[in-house]
Formats: C-alpha cells, structure tokens, sequence
C-alpha cells in the first residue's frame, strides 16, 4: 500500500510551514477545514486585484515552476492571457513521474481543496474558462480525493458559472495517465488529453501560443500553483522574503519524506534534519535525469544546484551510502530511459539502448572504448532529443562516471 499522508511528512503540524500547513493537520476532504484554515482568501484577493493585477503579483513573487524547468510562471501566464486566440485551456500536470519525486502527491492527498484553489486564480488570471486537471493513474487517493473536492467545491459554488457571485466561469476536468513517463511531458499531456499517442510536439510554438486543441494554454505543476495562494494572502514582497520549496527525500536516510525548506538553505542542513544511516557517499539531486553530487555544501537553489553542475530539477534528494552498488543504480537509470522513451526521435530511441548495453558490457569489464562511446552517445542524446527525456538520460550517468569514478580502474 501506500504511505499515508502524515507519515510522509515529518514536520507535519509545525506553525512555519507554508505549504504544507495543513497536510497531515486538517480533513482533506472537509471543505469547511479548509476555509476555517484560510482557504479562500487567496481567490477573494485575486477578485481585487483583478487578472492583471494577479499577474503582477506573480510576476513580483519571482515564482518560477516547480516541475523542474524553473521557468517564471508569471511570464507564462502573462504570454497567455494577452493570445487573441480563445478559448484559452489550463492545464495543471500532475503526472509525478520523476523517479524518487513525491511531493505533488502528498499535497494533493493532504490538501487538495488548495489545488482547486490554485487552478481557480490561475484559470481567471489568465482567461481559462476550463482547466485539465493531469494526474498519474498510479495515484487512486489523489484521485479519489480531488474528486471529491472538485465536486464539493462545484456544489457550493466555487466551480462552474459565476463563482463566488464574481461572474467568474470555471471548471475542472481530471484525466488520469496510464503509466507512461512520457505523458508527463507537457506536450505529450496535449496528445494524450486529445486522444492521440502520447509522444512529445516539437517547441516552439510553446504551449502559450498553441497547445491543447491549439489554443494558448498555461501548464504548471502542483507545486507551482499550490505557490499562488501565499503570494496572494501575503503579497509578493512577504512571500519572496522566505520563499518555500518542497523536497523528496528518499534512500540511505533515518527520516524519509516530504520537506518544506526556504530557498538557500544547503543539503548539508537538510540531511541534519533527515538524518543520514550508513556513510554518506553521494546524492542525486533531480532524480534520473539529474545528476550526482558529492558536495554537502551545495545551496538548494535553482542557481546554486546549476553552478555545481546538478539540478534542482522537481526536488528530488536520494541519499546514496556506501553499501550501494552504483554499477547496479546505473544500469536502472538506464533501463528506465529505454523503457521510457517514446521512440519517436532516432536519438533518443537508439541512444538509451546504446547507453544501456554499454553499462552491461562495463559493469563486466571496464573498456575505455565504451567509455568514449558512452560520452559520444550521451552527447548526441543531450544535443539533438526532441525532449527532455532523451536530453536528459545521460546526466545521471556522466556525474557517476565523473564525480564518483564509478568505472574508474
Ligand atoms: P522546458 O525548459 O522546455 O520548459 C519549461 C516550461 O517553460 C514549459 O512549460 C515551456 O512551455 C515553458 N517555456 C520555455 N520557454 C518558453 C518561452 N520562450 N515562452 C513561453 N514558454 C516557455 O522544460 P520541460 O521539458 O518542460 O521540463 C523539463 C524539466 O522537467 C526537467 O528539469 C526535469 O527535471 C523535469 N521533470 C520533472 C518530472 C516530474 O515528475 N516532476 C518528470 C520529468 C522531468
Ligand atoms: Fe520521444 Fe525520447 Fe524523442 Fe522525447 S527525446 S520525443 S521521449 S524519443
């Protein structure tokens, strides 16, 4: 089964937290909970400062998205709401797929009126009369408890026409993936949505301009909306001032879970906190398709996670001790990415399947021609994938290989 919400969040209760404040605290599926703990203050607020108005706010905060990309949101939402072009979708991606990434759905479990929320001031910000909400099939509680809070919410009012008596007209539809990584990628989320094979679109046009049903169409993951609601109850300024990030902490560690940090804070503090079992060898930050770090004292920031050559990416902090067989790690990375690919563009098709059979030969024994094809390989991956599967399958490889002398002889 799987883990319930409270225990996937061990500072669950504590006064500080921002966005996990009610996880674990209130009845997700109590819709007066959620208002007796300020649940819809942030959409009263947004009918004030008008669509704009909310857009500056968002612009100010300095949010960037959550799902890895760090793309500023409020560009996004601004580049949407000026199309011409109507109807204009959202679409909320909530396809967690990222391997060791989990923070989505511990929100969406422990909270998920605040999702619905969060959609509802993005959908008016930006002139989305109808919002996709894109969830894993693997996550049936998120499922069954969005459900339940997009019905509620329809029932009082707070979805479906003229919400809050503000003649705001909104609603949202949930579609659930069928297991494929891949669909996770926002314009394989389109196809997948409009009923045609999940694969990837070529960008540009980016998604603001022509997405689902070639409309301008504004995606963010769940974290990043759930973002919205404590940059409009506390104002831009407040917000950015100790900005929360949430953290999937998984492997060699005693407490494992969901963390909330402000920005900054270094994984040498955040491991402290988590405490570490065995000797601490490395972390993979950003998951599969991120990289390998040594380094503790790394700033858990966009920035400070780039400049020592890993990701922040969806959040992602996997503790690796030494009884781990790396050898063994990368070969499941490896697999994964074959498995995953979609097959539509030569390089990533033929170049995770290269990449794997290389690791099995290596892990027999070490040749420094698979090295160099690895390298190669992995190069035309990164350079010529469509997407950011394929560009992204040999980072956790080469950082191994690099930084943890994984084949070295
Ligand atoms: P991307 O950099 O192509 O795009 C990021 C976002 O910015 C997209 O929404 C894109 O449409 C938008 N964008 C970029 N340039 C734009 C422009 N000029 N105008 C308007 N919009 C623009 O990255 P992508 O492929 O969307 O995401 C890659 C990230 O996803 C990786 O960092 C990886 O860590 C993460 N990821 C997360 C997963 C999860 O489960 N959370 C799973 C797999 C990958
Ligand atoms: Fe498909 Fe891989 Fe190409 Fe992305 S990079 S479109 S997953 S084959």
């Amino acid at each position: 089964g799987e883990t319930p919400v409270k225990d996937a969040v061990p500072q669950a209760g504590r006064p500080d937290l921002v966005l996990l404040r009610r996880v674990g605290v209130v009845d997700p599926a109590s819709l007066d909970d959620y208002r007796a703990t300020g649940g819809y203050t942030a959409l009263r607020r947004a009918f004030e400062l008008g669509p704009a108005g909310v857009i500056r706010e968002v612009l100010e905060s300095g949010l960037v998205g959550r799902g890895g990309a760090a793309f500023p949101t409020g560009r996004k939402w601004e580049a949407t709401a000026r199309q011409p072009d109507h109807p204009h979708y959202l679409v909320c991606n909530a396809d967690e797929s990222e391997p060791g990434t989990f923070k989505d759905r511990v929100v969406m479990e422990g909270d998920p009126y605040a999702l619905v929320e969060a959609m509802t001031i993005a959908a008016y910000a930006t002139g989305c009369a109808k919002g996709y909400l894109y969830i894993r099939g693997e996550y049936p509680r998120a499922v069954a408890r969005l459900q339940h809070a997009i019905a509620t919410a329809r029932s009082r009012g707070l979805l479906g026409d003229d919400i809050l008596g503000k003649g705001l007209s909104f609603d949202i539809e949930l579609r659930r993936g069928a297991g494929a990584y891949i669909c996770g990628e926002e314009t394989a989320i389109f196809n997948s949505i409009e009923g045609r094979r999940g694969e990837p679109r070529s960008k540009p046009p980016f998604p603001v301009e022509k997405g689902l049903f070639g409309k301008p169409t504004v995606v963010n993951n769940v974290e990043t909306l759930v973002n919205v609601l404590p940059i409009l109850e506390r104002g831009a300024q407040a917000y950015a001032a100790a900005e929360p990030k949430l953290f999937c902490v998984s492997g060699a560690v005693e407490r494992p879970g969901v963390y909330e940090l402000t920005f900054g804070t270094t994984l040498r503090e955040l491991l402290d906190m988590t405490g570490t079992t065995g000797t601490t060898r490395a972390v993979l930050l950003g998951g599969a398709a991120g990289a390998f770090v040594t380094d503790l004292d790394i700033p858990l920031t966009f920035q400070g996670t780039r400049d020592a050559g890993a990701t922040l990416g969806s959040g992602v902090v996997l503790v690796i001790d030494d009884t781990v067989d790396m050898k063994r790690m990368l070969l499941r990375i490896a697999e994964f990415f074959r498995d995953e690919s979609c097959g539509q563009c030569v390089p990533c098709r033929v170049g995770t399947v290269r990449q794997e059979e290389a690791l099995h030969r290596l892990s027999r024994r070490v040749d420094d021609s698979d090295l160099v094809l690895l390298r190669e390989v992995g190069q035309t991956m990164r350079d010529a994938s469509i997407c950011g599967l394929g560009q992204t399958a040999w980072n956790a490889v080469e950082s191994a290989i690099d930084r943890l002398g994984v084949f070295n002889r």
